[in-house]
Parts: structure tokens; C-alpha cells; sequence
């Protein structure tokens, strides 16, 4: 198959080549192997059913249906349904979501090790989806910071997002993050980690996901988010912005990966499809 990379910090796309060339196995396995490499892999224009695009998913590992059912795809479970489009007046999913820089799920124990796109309605001219490796954003970290984490512990907690529910009025601050820490128990994760694949460093953990650095106190904790944020925000040549042309096929390692969702315009309808893929049994 024809590949390029995309930047020289994270991505590659492939070139020319339909679901049957993808789903062949030898194609399939050269697939894994530029995704392991690159830690994002992008094929544009590909056709897939709901179907394919599950079984796709299931050469990976085993596809994990959304936690929240309403936004799952009505005959399939496995696809959670990203969408700001309605029908008969109902969400046909859950709006967009994660448009601030975090790796998935790293609030959670054990995050599935992949996620999977196919836009399958998508504007060219918003809604575009940012990119960063977390191995060039801990490359990039200015070796004081790098003594610093050595060997630490980020607590990763859900806390900062969680939407205020109806039933969350009228608590203080402190009671709400008792609330949220009772329905989302904060988890350890090593705030640096090694790569199976590329058996490189990666920074794990995010601001926006993280609660606090163990042994940290509250002014290096923020000091530390602040040079985070910066290596995200500030330098453009080490993102990769995804601008979303009918069908494409996104593909990520969830772990070395950072992404940012950013914002549709106002009256334009906006529909993916993605499947959350955690390790074979
Ligand atoms: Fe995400």
C-alpha cells in the first residue's frame, strides 16, 4: 500500500486503497504496523458501512460499546455516534465532546488502546481535529521537568469536565468533587511510559485529566501543567490538524496521542462515527 508520513512527530496516511484493501490481511498488518509507528494512521475517502467499519475495529482488538447508551448507534452497539444533528427533534448522539488537549480515557484504569473514526457527515471548514505525539511533547520537555516527573505518579481524574447535572445544584465546589470522585474514583498512571511499539518515552497524562502529581505540591503541580499546555498549545509545527473530508478513516493509539476536538460552526451539521477498541482477551 502507498503511505507517507504525515508530520515528522505523528501521523501517516494511506494512499488509494478501499475497505477490501484494507481488510485484506497482509494490508491489514502493514496498517498495524504504520499506526504502531506513527501513532496515528489516516485513510481519506474510505467507504465503510457501520459493519466494516466494526470489523475493521475487531482486527485491532475487541470493540468496547459507549458507556452511555442513548448515544450508541441504534443496531450497533460498538459505534458511539459523535453528532450536533438531530432527527425527529432527538440528538442522534452525543454532542461534540474533548475540545481541549487530553489522551483518552486516562481517567479511567485501563483505557482501551485505540479509538477509531469514519466521518461520516463532516464539514471541511470547521470541527477539525488537532494532533500531538505525547513522545515528542516528552521529548520536548526541558530537562529539569524531565528529572522532575522521573518515576512519578499522576493522579487522573474525570473531575474538571464532568457537567453540572440538575441534581449537582446547589453544592459547594468541594461537595461537587466528593460527588464526582464517588461516581469517577481517581487512578494512578505513571506520568512518564514506554512505548511497546517504538520502545520510546511518552508523557502520560494531561491537565485537563489530571488531578494532581503524587509528591507535588500545589505550585509545581501547576507550574508543570503550565509547560504542558504550552508544549501543546504554543508551537503549531507539532500539531497535525485534521481537517475532515467525507469518509475519512482516523485511527489512533490512545496512549501516546493527544488530540483536541475544535469548534463547528454555528448551523452546520457535523456526524462521526467511533469505535473505542480495548486489547483482544
Ligand atoms: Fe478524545
Amino acid at each position: 500500500m502507498k503511505s507517507a508520513e504525515i508530520t515528522p512527530f505523528i501521523g501517516v496516511e494511506l494512499f488509494d486503497v478501499a475497505y477490501e484493501d484494507l481488510a485484506r490481511p497482509g494490508n491489514f498488518a502493514e496498517f498495524t504496523t504504520l499506526l504502531h509507528r506513527h501513532e496515528l494512521a489516516v485513510v481519506r475517502g474510505l467507504e465503510l458501512s457501520p459493519q466494516q467499519q466494526i470489523s475493521l475495529a475487531r482486527r485491532l482488538g475487541e470493540p468496547v460499546p459507549f458507556v452511555i447508551e442513548r448515544y450508541r448507534h441504534p443496531e450497533f452497539p460498538e459505534i458511539m455516534i459523535s453528532s450536533n444533528e438531530t432527527r425527529n427533534e432527538k440528538p442522534i448522539g452525543v454532542a461534540r465532546v474533548g475540545n481541549f488537549w487530553h489522551q483518552d480515557s486516562t481517567f479511567i484504569a485501563d483505557p482501551p488502546p485505540y479509538t477509531m473514526l469514519h466521518g461520516v457527515n463532516v464539514p471541511s471548514t470547521s470541527g477539525h481535529t488537532l494532533f500531538a505525539s505525547a513522545i515528542d511533547v516528552y521529548d520536548r520537555l526541558p530537562e529539569l521537568w524531565k528529572r522532575k516527573i522521573e518515576g512519578r505518579v499522576g493522579i487522573g481524574s474525570v473531575a474538571k469536565r464532568l457537567r453540572i447535572r440538575p441534581d449537582h445544584v446547589g453544592l459547594s465546589p468541594a461537595e461537587f468533587k466528593v460527588v464526582a470522585e464517588t461516581e469517577h474514583p481517581p487512578v494512578r498512571h505513571p506520568l512518564v511510559k514506554v512505548d511497546p511499539y517504538t520502545k520510546r518515552r511518552y508523557l502520560y497524562g494531561s491537565p485537563e485529566y489530571l488531578d494532581s502529581i503524587l509528591g507535588f505540591d500545589a505550585n509545581e503541580t501547576e507550574a508543570f501543567f503550565g509547560v504542558v499546555n504550552s508544549l501543546l498549545q504554543d508551537d503549531a509545527d507539532h500539531v497535525y490538524t485534521h481537517r475532515w473530508t467525507p469518509n475519512d478513516l482516523v485511527v489512533w493509539k490512545t496512549h501516546t496521542t493527544y488530540h483536541a476536538a475544535t469548534d463547528v460552526e454555528p448551523g452546520v451539521g457535523r456526524t462521526v462515527h467511533r469505535v473505542s477498541i480495548k486489547s483482544a482477551a
